[in-house]
């Protein structure tokens, strides 16, 4: 039987009665833009993460790109960030006629290395956008101390994998000036389509940032900023209201299967992204580093193990981004890229890791005894 790479049907089933019953009452009031359950979620993700405010949007991309805007950031300035990462997270910057300055990764966990941060930083820098990437929160401590240094920079935490995930007692997405997350389908906490969030405790940044995502009205018809067409429907929003039913749990599971992959792995000496002991990761993507990597995804194909590479080129060396660099730049993106391998991985996963890990056993010991002229 084949592994879903990502079970949303065990979820749904978990959840059937309640996301029907979430669908069903937006159906009745009929209020399918701004309708109640969207002030409903922004209260309960708000209180849930600590942060002040919380405003809904159209997508995780919206979320960066909106609150980029909101900071006023345009032409010529220039935002840290890092090349090991999903397009989005530099394309809104570039969308804004703004300049992403990659800053390398570390090796260990692959996000942005905190230590390189302080010498990429110019007159021009505007904010620092550190990737909690795999769902594990960036050294934000450190990164908020060099942001300080330097006049206050603001500091987006791009927490699009990371919603759920602790730093050090408190959430992702409360850990600096912003926090943006997806609730693209897959992510750990996920809609049914696109939707997104921004979490702020600022006050003028959360006005600013509801002020865009209605096309930049601060009352019906009165413009006062360019904005954009980015509210998260209300039906998106009640499939996340009904997605919290059992949050609390998905987050021990995720932990849970994360370790046992970890133990798994340890055992049989494959090289994994590291988590700190100070922070949990909510493994949006549990991820192992291998050589020979299409061959290994090739054997696990083969007996119903689906795998994914997040992400196979680093974005400075993307055709849309070479412009800002290379990834000769920042050899330990370039280098990671080319070993990293997602396996399947959701909360409902318990029951399948015992498996995958047998079948990537089985593919490395192929691939020795190939090299070995041995009959695999
Ligand atoms: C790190 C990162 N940033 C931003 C995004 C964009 O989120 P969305 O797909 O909701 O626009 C994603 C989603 O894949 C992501 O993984």
């Amino acid at each position: 039987m084949n592994i879903p790479f990502v079970d949303l049907k065990t979820q749904y089933q978990a959840l059937k009665p309640e996301i029907q019953r979430r669908i069903n009452d937006v159906l009745e009031h009929g209020q399918y833009i701004m309708g109640p359950e969207v002030a409903e979620l922004e209260e309960r993700l708000a209180s849930y993460t600590g942060a002040k405010h919380c405003i809904t949007v159209s997508s995780g991309t919206d979320a960066l790109l909106i609150s980029l805007m909101a900071l006023g950031i345009g032409r010529d300035d220039e935002v840290i960030t890092t090349p090991f990462t999903f397009a989005a997270t530099a394309e809104v910057i570039v969308l804004l006629g703004a300049k992403p300055v990659f800053v390398d990764i570390d090796a260990a966990t692959c996000n942005i290395d905190a230590g390189k941060i302080e010498a990429a930083i110019t007159a021009r820098t505007k904010a620092i956008m550190p990737v909690s990437l795999y769902g594990q929160p960036a050294d934000m401590d450190e990164i908020n101390a060099i942001a300080a240094r330097h006049g206050n920079i603001p500091v987006i935490e791009d927490a699009a994998q990371s919603f759920g995930a602790n730093y050090k007692g408190s959430k992702s997405c409360n850990l600096s000036t912003i926090g943006c997350t997806s609730f693209f389908p897959s992510k750990p906490l996920g809609c049914y389509g696109d939707g997104g969030a921004i979490f702020t405790s600022d006050d003028s940044i959360a006005q600013a940032c509801r002020e865009i995502r209605v096309h930049g009205q601060s009352k019906r018809y009165w413009h006062t900023r360019v904005g954009l067409g980015g509210r998260m429907d209300t039906l998106q929003c009640a499939i996340v209201l009904a997605k919290l039913e059992r949050f609390e749990w998905e987050v021990a599971q995720r932990i849970e299967v994360g370790a046992s992959y970890n133990r798994l792995m340890d055992e049989l000496g494959v090289d994994r992204v590291q988590q700190r002991s100070d922070r949990t990761s909510m493994f949006a993507q549990y991820t192992i580093l291998v050589e020979h990597r299409d061959k290994i995804q090739h054997s696990l194909q083969a007996i119903g193990i689906p795998t994914a590479v997040h992400y196979p080129v680093p974005l400075n060396d993307q055709p849309a981004y070479g412009s800002f660099g290379s990834s000769s730049d920042t050899p330990v993106s370039n280098a990671v890229a080319k070993r990293v391998m997602s396996l399947p991985m959701s909360a409902d996963s318990s029951q399948v890791v015992e498996r995958v890990a047998a079948g990537v056993r089985g593919a490395l010991l192929g691939l020795a005894s190939k090299k070995s002229g041995e009959p695999s």
